[in-house]
Parts: C-alpha cells; structure tokens; sequence
C-alpha cells in the first residue's frame, strides 16, 4: 500500500557555512525525495526555542538553541514514500561518530552539535514541524 508522507529536514549552520547545500540536496533527490517546500532563511534564538521546545529539559537546550538561530539555515519540506523514517536512515545517528558509511551525518557532520541535518523523528512531529514553518 502507497504511505506518501512528507517530513522536515533542515540543513543546519555548520553545513549552510561550508556551502554543502546543494551537495546535500542532491542527496536527498538521489535517495527518492521530493523538495516541495524550501526556504533560506536565519531565525531567532526565541523561535529555536519554540522548535527545540521538546528539549526544554535537556541541558543542551540553550545551547542548540543558540546554535540553530547563528546562521542561515534551509528548511524543507521532503516527500517519498515513508519519509520520516527515510530520512531519519539517510541522516544517520545524532552525533556523526557513530553515523552509519553513506549517511549525511557521517558524511558532513562535526559533532554532536554541528551535525549537519536535522529531521522530524515522527510522522506527527513531522506536521507540526512542517506547519511551524510553512503555515499557509
Ligand atoms: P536534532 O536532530 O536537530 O535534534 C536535537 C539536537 O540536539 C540534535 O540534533 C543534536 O544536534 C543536539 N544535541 C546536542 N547534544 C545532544 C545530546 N546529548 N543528545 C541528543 N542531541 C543532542
């Protein structure tokens, strides 16, 4: 049975600055996934807290969230087959040490931090990810 979904992914600071956009966005196409939402843009600390909110408790949070809003960033909307859990395989494990050969992480990460990407971890964050963004 078809499962279209669609999921967010973002290309974070640290890759945007190393001008790894379009290398990542080719690997995303090459893997099957359509881009049907894109943007460019640089946020807030206030909005990274408002997308990190999950981790309001974790004692990184300040930090990522400081993180994500110091520099551009591109925010996507993806769309495949299973795509939350596809791009959560293409992405690889959270810190690029223990990323899987072939995955974004473990190609471009640099830490646990920089680590390149971002994606929804679930089909329902995957919406109120991709609404928090592009709210039509
Ligand atoms: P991301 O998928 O964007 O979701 C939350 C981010 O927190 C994660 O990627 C990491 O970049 C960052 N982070 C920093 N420290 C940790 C940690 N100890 N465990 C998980 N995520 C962390």
């Amino acid at each position: 049975m078809s499962n279209l979904e669609q999921t967010l992914s973002i290309i974070k600071p640290d890759a945007v600055e190393r001008h790894l956009e379009n290398e990542i966005k080719e690997m995303f196409k090459n893997n099957g996934f359509s881009i049907v939402k894109e943007k460019k843009i640089q946020i807030e600390k206030s909005e990274a807290e408002k997308f990190y909110k999950v981790h309001e408790t974790k004692p990184f949070y300040s930090d990522l969230c400081e993180y994500l809003s110091s520099g551009p960033i591109v925010v996507m909307a993806l769309e495949k087959e299973n795509a939350v859990l596809g791009n959560r395989e293409l992405m690889g494990a959270t810190n690029p040490k223990d990323a899987n050969e072939g995955t974004i992480r473990k190609k471009y990460g640099i830490s646990i931090d920089k680590n390149s990407v971002h994606g929804s971890d679930s089909v329902e964050n995957a919406k109120i990810e991709i609404n928090f963004f592009f709210k039509d």
